[in-house]
This record gives structure tokens, C-alpha cells and sequence, in this order.
């Protein structure tokens, strides 16, 4: 018999799948004469304020980009920086987490991060694995195209393929929710190999807010935009969606 906890995160499948580019922490700080490492620290307190948000607006799993594989060409200095934030949110962050309900993943690499941080993430990762309100995954080290090269390759020695199966081999998660709606902040408007696979229908929301000032409202606001979209997977407006023909 199913528990009662994995009943309840499979109900999270019937929720939203938000996912955010997380952008403009160095600008924000800039702009107010601040060092770049104090707006990736504002960004953190964002990401406090958004996890709490999630739930509450109706999202059930939401995707944070926090470092990408092309982030290490940045100084040294700022991904000593950014990696030291990121080992503090797993140290203090994981107890709160646990309490809300929140599941949290780590996606992508973990064999290039620095000493003791492969080993928090598991932790962290064990500590709140009963988490039902929320599926949230940080996305570190990750690369989409690599997460796709990377499930190809064992696609490879399977006889039979199917695109859920294929999924879990992208996503490291069975069953996981397509991205419903990816949001962008700083005003960029790329997806910077960001859930690429996952995201194949996603919304595309992009605001000039930078992150460490992008509220629960400012949630609320891409939220709204989103119900108002007409979703359409290919099909006709107001029919239901015909089955596709097979492969
Ligand atoms: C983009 O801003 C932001 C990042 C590359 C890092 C995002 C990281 C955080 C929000 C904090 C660390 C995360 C965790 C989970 C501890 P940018 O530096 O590219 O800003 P800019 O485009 O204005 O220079």
C-alpha cells in the first residue's frame, strides 16, 4: 500500500511547475553602489520569499536556476562566492524547509563542486525527502543539453523507449510534471539552456524586475499572465486534443 506522504507528492503533479532564471543579482547590486556579492545575497532572501510564495499560488514543484554550467567562467572570486551562499542556504535553510513541507532536489552536476557540498546537498535532500507542499529543485551545475547528452547515453543501451521513460532520464524524477510557465527576471528574454526538454510547452513570462526585489506579487502577477494564456499543445482552440498517432 501507498503511504500517506507519497500519496501526497504525487498530488503535487497536479499542481503547477514553475521555473525561474533567477537573473539581474549583479545589476541590482551595481545600481546601489553595492558589491555583486551582496545582490546574490538579496537573491537569496528572493528565494526565501518565493519558496514561501509557492504553495500558496498554486504551485506544486518549482524549478530554481542557481548556477549554470557556464557560470564557472566567471572569476573565481564570485563562484567562490556563489558556492559559499550555496553551502549557508543548505546549512540553515534545510530545518525550515523540513518544517514547510518542502522537498528539496538538487539538479545537475555534482562531481566539480567544491569539497562538502556534494555531501550537504544529500543531507539536505535526506532531511526533507518527506516533503509534500512543495517539489523544489535547485538547479546547480546544470546544463539542459547536457541533462538531455546525458540521458541519451543511457537511453542508448535500452531496447524500447518511451518519452516518459525518457523523461526520467532527463529529469532524474519519475513522473515529473512538464514546466507549465518558465519566468525570466532582469529583462533578458533567453532560456540559457534552462529546462529544455522539461519545457518544451512551457509559457515564457520575462520581467524587468531583478531578482532580489521580485516579490510573492510579482509571482502572483507572471501567475495571472499565465492563466490568461490559451494553451493549445498543437491543437485547436476550445476542442479537446485528439489522441496523436503513434510512432
Ligand atoms: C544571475 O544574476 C544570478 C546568478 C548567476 C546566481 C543566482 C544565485 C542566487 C540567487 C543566490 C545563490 C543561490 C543559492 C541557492 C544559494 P547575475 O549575477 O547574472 O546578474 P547580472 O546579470 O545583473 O550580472
Amino acid at each position: 500500500m501507498q503511504s500517506d506522504v507519497t500519496t501526497k507528492q504525487e498530488k503535487l503533479q497536479e499542481k503547477l511547475h514553475v521555473g525561474i532564471i533567477m537573473d539581474g543579482n549583479g545589476r541590482w547590486a551595481t545600481r546601489r553602489g553595492l558589491s555583486r556579492m551582496r545582490g546574490h545575497e538579496a537573491g537569496v532572501e528572493a528565494i526565501r520569499r518565493i519558496v514561501e510564495a509557492a504553495p500558496k499560488q498554486g504551485i506544486g514543484t518549482l524549478t530554481l536556476y542557481a548556477f549554470s554550467t557556464d557560470n564557472w567562467r566567471r572569476p573565481k572570486a564570485e563562484v567562490a562566492a556563489l558556492m559559499t551562499l550555496l553551502r549557508f542556504y543548505l546549512a540553515n535553510e534545510v530545518a525550515s524547509l523540513a518544517r514547510n513541507g518542502v522537498r528539496l532536489t538538487v539538479i545537475g552536476r555534482r562531481d566539480r563542486l567544491p569539497d562538502g557540498i556534494a555531501a550537504a546537498i544529500a543531507r539536505a535532500e535526506q532531511a526533507t525527502a518527506d516533503g509534500d507542499v512543495l517539489n523544489l529543485r535547485i538547479a546547480v551545475d546544470y546544463s539542459a543539453r547536457d541533462a538531455i547528452l546525458n540521458a541519451a547515453a543511457k537511453a542508448a543501451a535500452l531496447t524500447s523507449l518511451t518519452r516518459e521513460a525518457f523523461s526520467q532520464l532527463v529529469t532524474g524524477e519519475a513522473g515529473l510534471r512538464d514546466v507549465d510557465l518558465i519566468i525570466r527576471t532582469s529583462g533578458e528574454k533567453r532560456l540559457s539552456d534552462f529546462l529544455l526538454w522539461e519545457g518544451a510547452y512551457a509559457e515564457l513570462h520575462f520581467t524587468e524586475r531583478m531578482w532580489p526585489e521580485f516579490e510573492a506579487a510579482d509571482l502572483a502577477e507572471a501567475l495571472a499572465c499565465f492563466h490568461g494564456r490559451e494553451r493549445r499543445f498543437g491543437g485547436l482552440q476550445s476542442l479537446p486534443l485528439e489522441p496523436a498517432p503513434s510512432l
